[in-house]
């Protein structure tokens, strides 16, 4: 009977008694065979308590040999994977040999091989798969690594910070680095292989010139402008906006095609997984250069966020994480459409991080306990914690929140810190009392605001409910302060006299407003100021006003969208009679066709107001709910309006038709909106719209085209959708990232065969359960289509777990990250919560199962 993995709680953090000043490695580079040395030279933490001993973690290495201070040690013992040695005196010098395969590393964390190269990765837990050390992030230390191989099958040898020395002897090389500045393990990065770069210079504020360079195998070469442009705009950024300056002369990127998480912020030295870093305009959509873009500038804000200020245990990972994704967000805002950005963060919020919430994975952006960290790399931390932040910065405003940020860095530089820390320097910079404020990093679960307007005389009367739902192991919470903005609307001129910043920090609250002859239309939560659910009894005619006339785009949108999810919900719960269906889609068609006709817009910002809550949103909203209706309503409303507006979006489309490709804000919009209109047109006349989409595809000189019309086509049954799959698939083959998005094309199909098309895919030729990508360009967009998923059948869930189960030996990691899709079962009707479940059971009653795996189901079945 193997025995459960320990839960790890947060209260019982200790100081590591011991400090390691320096790190020296020597890594005897091998595919199969790397043997590593390492020499730690260790002494008291005085300020922690006495211990006898050292423990050094492992996880599944053996320990060839050990030495202290160049002899026998007093005394070393395995417990588990860990290596504890005795120490007797207050310094010591610790020499430790390990040998591994990285060809066997197929959970690829430690060192690994992936395509003839060696690379690694280490967050959270991946350095004791090295060798044995102190694998915790308080433990910093300052490394000098020494790489030897064969010249000719690892011609180029990579670590942090900078290059000190290199040298030949015969058929191999070595090349050895220093980085100055002291890093928790987690940072250690190793790269070796054959690669070539793109290279460039960027010199800073202060005038450091720092050589950049972009790595990646052979013939990929032209396609990393994108990416290095990219890291010199986020240096630029980092200058300009929080003040921050690049700390080396060297700053490597590299791309890897076996990778479990978008990229690794390791100093100096950070590790992309190709997706974020391969872009050009045959192979890359929109969406595809925006993701570079971001995870660009994300790894490079860690420099600070993360690496010259880091986190003083795992509990902390928001601290990095939630500050860094901010920092990310405003940089993409700043360099492209500063409301779209904002709204498309805004749908992964509410798309993963409120499911989450509302589920049994739910969690504080700074969790209490876990089993398995790599389970706590979620939206929670990422996005949420990101909000609460940005929440901070809204009621300080940006120049008070800089002194904030800019205390913590000053504060802190160095340091292992903790989230305290952070609220502590923002309260202390901006002057705020954020004492209450703290509860956002304790308390999971979205809260709920209801919202009432009345109009008493003159004034309108305001009265603002909140409740935080119970989540897994938390009841009764206190009211949090609640940063909202809002506007009040004169009905009939369409203008307001100003926004407005409150704060709801109680449970009920009532604010007047005089001057109101008459009662004014409500904008509530404007920019989406504050990471709740409204609940507002608004008046179709309200949210039409609000879609037509509301001068904050954010709130103009999620007019738009309340006024399609109402009528969704009601509709598929059997609320709506047929008038009233009638009714409802008329409003909805209406405030479509304003959008479509407003001049004032910009085509990005016209997409996002066109484009119709996902079925998962929807899905929310409801107890018990039938995902079989909810497809059905929401289809029949995307062909209502496409039949409604069929000229006028056949007008749009042909104006869009004549923008030429370019990166341009025009251009891009233009893009979006033809697909866009072949979504519509694909629910009301899906021959028609087949014939355009296959039109669209043959002359498409640009991935965002191409792929937006072979979207299309997938779902629908016809010549042209098997023609064009073909080609597609043809055209690029042996592109690794335009062949996942061949996998996840049809996978995410609206096509009634879907659940057969992807069981066919699993047994191609190019599928494999070895490569992260691959895995979920397939089975991640098909748990992410509700119409594939969540068949009557159960055949869906049924597929997953197999993967789950299948996956689990291999990439415990990447299989648990498929559990949260089956986890909701709780919130669907009853047959298929039942299958669900089933499946959830299946998967727990498997003889062995990872540590990741384990903790993912147990809290699902909860
Ligand atoms: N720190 C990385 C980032 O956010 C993510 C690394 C996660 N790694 C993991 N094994 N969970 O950019
Ligand atoms: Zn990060």
């Amino acid at each position: 009977e193997p025995k459960e993995p320990a839960v790890i709680r947060r209260e019982d953090y200790t100081p590591f008694p011991w400090l390691v000043p320096t790190t020296h490695m020597e890594f005897e580079l091998g595919l199969e065979k790397t043997r590593v040395t390492t020499r730690i030279e260790v002494e008291r933490n005085a300020s922690a308590d006495h211990s006898p001993s050292i423990r050094l973690n492992g996880d599944g290495i053996a320990l060839v040999s050990l030495k202290c201070d160049g002899g026998e040690c007093a005394g070393h013992a395995m417990e588990g994977d860990d290596l504890v040695v005795t120490l007797e005196g207050d310094k010591h010098t610790l020499e430790i040999v390990t040998e591994i395969d990285p060809s066997a590393n197929s959970q690829l964390m430690g060192l690994y091989a992936s395509s003839g190269m060696l690379c690694t990765q280490c967050e959270a837990e991946g350095f004791r798969r090295i060798t044995f050390f102190p694998d915790r992030p308080d433990v910093l230390s300052t490394y000098t690594v020494r790489i030897r191989g064969p010249k000719a099958q690892f011609p180029v040898l990579l670590c942090n910070g900078n290059r000190v020395e290199t040298g030949e002897e015969g058929d191999s090389h070595w090349a050895e680095w220093h980085d100055p500045w002291p890093k928790p393990s987690y940072l250690f990065a190793l790269v070796a292989g054959d690669l070539v770069a793109r290279s460039d210079s960027f010199t800073t504020m202060n005038g450091r010139e720092v050589e950049l360079n972009v790595y990646v195998r052979d013939g990929d070469l032209d396609r990393t402008e994108h990416a290095m442009e990219s890291l010199k705009r986020s240096m630029k950024w980092d200058e300009e906006v929080f003040g921050r300056e690049y700390d080396l002369d060297l700053f490597n990127i590299v791309a890897v095609s076996d990778f479990n998480m978008g990229a690794m912020e390791n100093k100096g030295l950070n590790v992309f997984n190709t997706k974020y870093v391969l872009a050009d305009p045959e192979t890359a959509t929109d969406g595809d250069y925006d993701g570079v873009e971001g995870v660009i500038g994300h790894e490079y804000f860690h420099n600070w966020s993360g690496n010259r200020i880091t986190c003083r245990d795992w509990f902390q990972l928001s601290l990095k994480e939630g500050f860094t994704v901010l920092r990310d967000q405003l940089f993409s805002q700043d360099m492209g459409s500063e409301p779209v950005k904002r709204i498309e963060d805004v749908r992964v919020l509410r798309g993963v991080q409120f499911p989450e919430d509302s589920g049994p994975l739910a969690h504080p952006i700074r969790p209490d306990s876990y089993r398995e960290i790599s389970n706590f790399y979620t939206s929670t931390v990422y996005n949420k914690g990101a909000e609460v932040i940005r929440m901070m910065r809204t009621m300080a405003g940006e120049e008070a929140f800089r002194k904030g940020t800019d205390l913590y860095f000053d504060r802190h530089d160095g340091e292992a810190a903790t989230c305290e820390d952070f609220v502590k320097s923002i309260e202390d910079g901006t002057g705020m009392d954020l004492t209450q404020f703290r509860l956002w990093y304790s308390q999971a679960g979205t809260p709920k605001v209801a919202v009432d307007l009345a109009h008493e005389g003159e004034e309108a009367v305001l009265t603002l409910t909140q409740t935080v739902p119970d989540t897994p192991g938390q009841s009764d919470k206190q009211p949090m302060p609640i940063p909202l903005k809002i506007a009040l609307f004169d009905r009939a001129s369409g203008t307001h006299s100003g926004e407005q910043l409150i704060v709801l920090d109680k449970a009920s609250d009532t604010f007047r407003f005089g001057g109101f002859a008459e009662k004014p239309v409500l904008s509530i939560n404007r920019n989406f100021s504050a990471p709740v659910t409204i609940q507002r009894d608004i008046s179709g005619e309200d949210l039409v006003f609000l879609a037509a006339k509301d001068d904050d785009p954010f709130a103009r949108y999620e007019a738009m969208q309340d006024l399609m999810v109402g009528h969704l919900v009601a509709a598929s719960t059997g609320a709506l009679s047929d008038a009233d269906r009638e009714a409802g889609r008329g409003d909805i068609v209406a405030a479509l066709k304003a959008i479509v006709e407003d001049e004032a817009l910009d085509d990005l910002m016209r997409g996002e107001l066109l484009s119709m809550p996902s079925q998962t949103y929807i899905s929310e909203q409801i107890e018990a709910a039938d995902p079989g209706r909810i497809f059905a309503e929401r289809e029949a409303l995307k062909g209502a309006i496409g039949s409604a507006l069929k000229d006028e979006l056949h007008r749009l489309y042909e104006r869009a038709e004549k923008v030429s490709y370019s990166m341009s804000a025009e251009a891009k919009g233009a893009r979006k909106l033809k697909t866009l209109i072949l979504v519509y047109a694909a629910a009301s006349d899906p021959e028609k719209a087949a014939e355009l989409a296959a039109h669209q595809y043959d002359r498409a000189d640009n991935m965002t085209d191409r792929q937006g019309a072979l979207m299309v086509l997938t779902g629908i049954d016809s010549a042209e959708r098997t023609a064009r799959l073909m080609n597609f698939y043809n055209r690029y083959q042996g592109n690794a990232l335009v062949t996942d998005k061949w996998f996840s094309l049809q996978a995410m199909s609206l096509h009634p065969k879907v659940i057969e098309h992807v069981k066919a895919l699993a047994d191609h030729p190019d599928f494999t359960l070895k490569n992260p990508n691959r895995v979920r360009s397939l089975y991640m967009a098909f748990a992410a289509n509700p119409h594939g998923f969540h068949d009557a059948s159960g055949e869906g869930y049924r597929m997953i777990a197999d993967l789950i189960l299948e996956l689990d030996p291999i990439n415990a990691q990447t299989a648990a990250r498929f559990v949260p899709a089956l986890g909701r079962w709780r919130k669907m009707e009853p047959g298929r919560s039942a299958l669900m479940r089933e499946q959830l059971e299946r998967i727990a009653a498997a003889p062995k199962l990872s540590r990741d795996t384990f903790e993912q189901v147990t809290r699902s079945l909860g």
